[in-house]
């Protein structure tokens, strides 16, 4: 079952992004395409669903992976800048429990790697999903003091200085750009929405969701009185559980001496008729 799963998610991932931004615009052939792989996923669900018990858990399995990335989420919301990220690297033990009244709790062991530095870090991590009918956001509890030793402050005070000096206010768009490119000047800005989206992907996951940041769509960095650099982003997030990419506009705050602030989420509909944000 694993190796069928992984099968179809490879194809999910190889598959174009512009499946996102309307489908119409895909050939009829691949819709096909599309549809039948959204059936053998929902296949995958199901006995995964199945598999999702409490106990020990295979830390490879949909149920972990899916848990581990809700603690990366959080870990680069808490750890993140423009220059430190943090992606997870493995899951080494994880297992699930029914709590009363509190919904299900996962431990996890797994291993984290700073993407700049690439030091590993091993973490210890509790992720509750609330249970019942409400949307509320997992909670985690998560430290990862050793990631506070990548020291990024000559970097993100050169980056300040850059885009505060400057009277040209930066913007980009698709980000990384064809190939998977990342030009080496957008890089902390590309780092920047990736911490950002990471605080709307945290609050929107749920025990069966698994969220990627896809793409920066743009980003535009606007005019400020204080000492706060400002940006409007707008990114694509990729749930591959539903394979749906799902906009999200965020104007954000960061200085060096502030930290990383999202101060507005916007969800965006892919057309007219689509009114409910995702988990709302
Ligand atoms: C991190 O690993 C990548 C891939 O192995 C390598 O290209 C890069 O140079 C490494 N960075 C550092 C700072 O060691
Ligand atoms: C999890 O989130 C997805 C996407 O927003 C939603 O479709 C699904 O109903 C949610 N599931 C639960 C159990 O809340």
């Amino acid at each position: 079952m694993t190796g069928r799963m992984l099968v179809v998610l490879t194809a999910l991932l190889t598959a174009p992004l512009t499946a996102g931004t309307g489908a119409e615009q895909l050939p009829s052939s691949s819709l096909e395409l599309h549809s039948e792989v959204d059936v053998a996923q929902l296949l995958v669900l199901e006995e995964t669903d199945v598999v999702m018990a409490t106990g020990n858990l295979n830390p490879s399995h949909y149920p972990a992976q899916r848990a581990a990335k809700v603690v990366q989420h959080y870990l680069i919301t808490r750890y993140g800048t423009p220059h430190r990220v943090i992606t997870l690297e493995r899951v080494h033990k994880a297992s699930a429990e029914e709590v009363a009244e509190l919904g299900r709790k996962y431990h996890l062991e797994l291993s984290v790697q700073e993407t700049i530095t690439n030091r590993t870090e091993s973490v210890s991590a509790e992720v509750v999903f609330p249970g019942g009918e409400g949307k509320a956001a997992p909670l985690v509890q998560a430290t990862c003091d050793g990631l506070l030793q990548i020291n990024t402050q000559v970097l993100d005070e050169a980056f300040y200085q850059k885009h505060r000096a400057s009277n040209m206010l930066v913007s980009a768009e698709n980000i990384p750009g064809i190939y998977g490119y990342v030009d080496p000047s957008m890089e902390a800005l590309w780092n920047l929405g990736k911490v950002v989206s990471s605080e709307v992907m945290l609050r929107e996951s749920n025990e069966s969701t698994l969220y990627n940041l896809a793409q920066v769509a743009s980003v535009t960095q606007l005019e400020t009185e204080n000492a706060q650099l400002r940006f409007q982003y707008q990114v694509l997030l990729h749930e591959m559980v539903s394979q749906e990419i799902i906009t999200w506009k965020l104007l954000v705050s960061w200085s060096p001496a502030e930290g990383v602030r999202v101060l507005e989420t916007e969800w965006i509909p892919k057309c007219e008729h689509c009114v409910t944000p995702p988990n709302h």
